[in-house]
């Protein structure tokens, strides 16, 4: 269990780089299976998700080795089908391996995964597409069971663009006869880097970043070396941060393009924002406006994993607005604890109404998942006196050092391990 202790009233000074992406990170993992291959991975951030993902390789037999910010990932000798159950339940993210030891082994067996607690999240647009490309699937209980002797190409129409099933679908299509394509695929950042990482390997992808993504198999390489991007919603927090704070920052190594929605609110709210390419300036005086309504929606709309955030900037802003958030049906559990800050937000359904309020005080909070966490750091920042988030690791699965670095910037905060 992990305390954080913030003190708010400090403005935000400084540079820093952004750290690599957790969400290009995990589905790049994964990937790193599907062909016998040796990958040399930089940019690779260190959270408790990438760590839950290498132990996920070790496991199906491939050597991971790590260097500062890389990893070496040989995956010559995976050869496991199954995952154990209490390396599922670590993270979301691991039902992405179902389509790459499909790929790679023809089977594939593991339970539901987990990850935050956003609402359902089921994964039948997965097990829909991977049935579409010839693979056999039985599900008991929570275990899932897939099985194909040789996957096949298909035409796969998503009813919504899942990142998960969108990168679950590349996957497996790597191993697929013909070509697969999918229609209303998800258009995220990390979508197109992982087209990048596989195309590095010999699959040959076109499309990642438009809502048809094709794949018509591969002719495999044998090694690779390759970045992955700054990431989006780590930038998102900093000028989250920032704005709310008041301050002057210059963010690097995150594409300015991948998060230019949540830019833009923060403009509206009275921020000055230059960017070019992957550096981003925010100079902010620390007094924010309301601005219009916030509607999450896949990319490139307004992502909801900035939603928490944008929020926790948005106490103390003049005026009112409206949150609706379109993706996760349980988005909101951040909300009841922000109020005991003193915040003035109301839930009703999938949409929340903020007032801004004067001032906002220290109190003791629970994070109820990773972005939630984070944004009652950042709320604790702007509140008087101390704020305390007991963290029950959620903050550490995305965020790389986030104490560190808001330090480094002039922020009071520091964690208490217990
Ligand atoms: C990914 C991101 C997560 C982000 C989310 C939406 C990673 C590791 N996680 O999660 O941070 O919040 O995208 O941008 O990259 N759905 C179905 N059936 C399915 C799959 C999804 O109904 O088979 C629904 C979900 O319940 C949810 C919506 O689709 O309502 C979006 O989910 P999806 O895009 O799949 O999110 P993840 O890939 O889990």
């Amino acid at each position: 269990m992990d305390i954080w202790h913030v003190r708010g009233g400090s403005r935000l000074f400084g540079s820093c780089r952004v750290q690599g992406s957790k969400n290009a990170s995990l589905p790049v993992l994964a990937a790193s299976m599907v062909f016998p291959a040796r990958s040399l991975i930089r940019n690779v951030p260190r959270l408790l998700d990438v760590d839950a993902a290498v132990s996920i390789l070790s496991h199906l037999g491939c050597g991971v080795e790590r260097g500062e910010g890389e990893l070496y990932i040989d995956s010559t000798g995976a050869c496991a089908t199954q995952i154990p159950r209490e390396l599922m339940e670590e993270m979301r993210s691991s039902v992405i391996f179902m389509g790459a030891m499909l790929a790679r082994c023809g089977e594939a067996r593991l339970s539901l995964p987990g990850g935050c607690q956003l609402g359902k999240r089921p994964i039948d647009l997965h097990l829909s597409a991977m049935r579409a490309m010839g693979a056999e699937i039985s599900e008991e209980g929570s275990d899932i069971f897939c099985r194909a002797e040789k996957l096949h190409g298909a035409r796969i129409e998503l009813r919504f663009p899942s990142v998960g099933a969108t990168e679950n679908i590349m996957l497996a299509a790597c191993a697929a006869e013909g070509r697969t394509t999918i229609s209303g695929a998800a258009r995220e950042p990390e979508i197109v880097s992982l087209q990048q990482y596989l195309c590095s390997l010999g699959a040959h992808i076109t499309g990642a970043g438009s809502d048809t993504v094709v794949i018509c198999g591969a002719s495999p390489r044998e090694e690779t070396d390759f970045t992955i991007p700054g990431d989006r919603i780590a930038a998102a927090t900093l000028a989250c941060a920032c704005a709310a704070t008041g301050g002057q920052i210059i963010l690097s190594g995150a594409k300015s393009d991948h998060f230019l929605t949540v830019l833009h609110f923060l403009n509206e709210a009275g921020c000055d924002i230059i960017h070019f390419n992957d550096i981003v300036e925010i100079r902010s005086e620390g007094r924010l406006r309301a601005p219009g309504s916030i509607v999450t929606a896949p990319y490139p709309g307004f992502p909801t994993d900035a939603q928490p955030i944008l929020t926790a900037a948005l106490l103390r802003a003049e005026g009112s607005c409206r949150i609706i958030e379109t993706i996760f049906e349980n988005r909101y559990r951040h909300i009841s604890e922000l109020r005991r800050l003193g915040a003035d937000i109301r839930v009703s359904g999938s949409e929340a109404v903020l007032r801004g309020v004067k001032e906002l005080h220290g109190a003791t909070l629970t994070a109820p998942d990773l972005r939630g966490g984070a944004a009652m750091v950042l709320a604790g920042l702007c509140a008087k006196g101390e704020t305390r988030v007991i963290d029950a690791g959620h903050i550490a699965r995305g965020y790389e050092d986030l104490d560190d670095t808001l330090c480094a910037l002039g922020a009071e905060v520091w964690i208490e391990h217990k």
